[in-house]
């Protein structure tokens, strides 16, 4: 079967077609390279042996996206990846994000709607619940205030999408909700490649190890918890990968108990920074340059999710562990930088 991977060609992206691709389903990507090399396509060819089909295309063009499913007739289920990502660029720029995150998915559904098209996995985020109230986090936690437009585009987003699914009770989706991604494939023929200055932890920290990057900021230490950093649930992007091929098939087995479902896909366990950074220190066996400073702006105190749900009802699991992945973060770092 067919399956279009848009996003495809980004980090998790690119992770979900290597595990699409070894269960055996044909994969087409779309992908604009706004926040992504067609060079992926070389890694995950070395992966998989198959080199899947690749058509560079802005979503936010609804004649293209029609024009897309006329000449791919048997696209069998969607995995909606394609999104701007980054929480701090959503602030300064609001109606950038709005008119990309949301025009095309807005134009993906009008086209299945269209050609009758069925199974939909939409990458949503734990940003949609802010800094819940109680940890960890279960799906039926309330959904808050974003507090950013990112996040406020994955809660339209999911907002859509059941809406869509209460008029078309034929119409099937996923929301999967990621807690924090992080690492690469085993391989290191694919991984993160932050564009500029790395926003997120991880690449910060395997930059630095390399000499890319002088020194980690840790971005406040008087935070309520037990060390005074931020708490975080870092789960293996292999893991997350798997739990969208496990979501898919889901839905092509029609084992789904409503239309519209929602998952918190993360390992359960929240790490805090200083716990991230010394299980680096760990795997890579060098010391990280790093200093605290203040808190930054946005940043919410923990976040880890509850994963009964996922576990039992999806029935899928993270295998590997915090230092499993920042070891293949390393890994990764390493090889890209030879
Ligand atoms: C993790 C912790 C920082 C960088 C965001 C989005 C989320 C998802 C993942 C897209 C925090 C601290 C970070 C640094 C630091 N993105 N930190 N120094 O903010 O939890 O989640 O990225 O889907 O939706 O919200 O991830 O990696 O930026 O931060 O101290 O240089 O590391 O304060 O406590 P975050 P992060």
């Amino acid at each position: 079967m067919k399956i279009l991977v848009t996003g495809g060609l980004g980090y998790i992206g690119s992770h979900t077609v290597v595990e699409l691709q070894s269960e055996g389903f044909e994969v087409v990507i779309i992908d604009d390279l706004s926040n992504a090399s067609e060079k992926v396509l070389d890694g995950i060819e070395a992966i998989t042996h198959k080199r899947p089909i690749f058509e560079k295309l802005d979503l936010k063009s609804k004649i293209g996206v029609t024009d897309f499913f006329k000449r791919h007739k048997d696209i069998g289920g969607v995995i909606h990846f394609a999104a701007y990502k980054a929480v701090g660029e959503s602030v300064n720029n609001p109606l950038m994000y709005y008119e990309n995150n949301i025009n095309s998915l807005v134009y993906l559904l009008q086209e299945m709607a269209q050609l009758d098209k069925k199974n939909f996995i939409f990458s949503s985020s734990c940003t949609v619940y802010g800094q819940a109230d109680k940890l960890p986090i279960t799906e039926d936690a309330p959904v808050k205030p974003a507090e950013s437009p990112y996040g406020n585009t994955k809660q339209i987003g999911e907002e859509i999408i059941r809406d869509t699914c209460r008029v078309d009770q034929d119409f099937k989706s996923i929301a999967l909700r990621y807690f924090n991604p992080i690492g690469a494939h085993p391989s290191a023929e694919i991984g993160e490649l932050p564009i500029g200055v790395p926003q997120n932890l991880v690449p910060y920290i395997t930059q630095t190890a390399i000499g890319i990057r002088e020194q980690l900021s840790v971005f406040g230490n008087d935070y309520p918890t037990p060390d005074g950093t931020c708490i975080r649930d870092y789960i293996h992007v292999v893991d997350l990968a798997k739990a969208h091929v496990v979501a898919l098939n889901r839905l092509l087995g029609n084992k789904n108990e409503a239309n519209f479902e929602v998952f918190n896909l993360g390992t359960g366990k929240g790490s805090s920074v200083l716990e991230a950074i010394k299980s680096f220190e760990k795997v890579s066996g060098t010391k990280l340059n790093y200093k605290i400073v203040g808190r930054r702006e946005g940043d919410v105190t923990a976040a880890y999710a509850e994963t009964t749900k996922a576990n039992t009802i999806l029935g899928w699991k993270t295998k590997s562990s915090l230092d499993d992945a920042m070891a293949s973060a390393w890994r990764w770092e390493q090889r890209i930088r030879k």
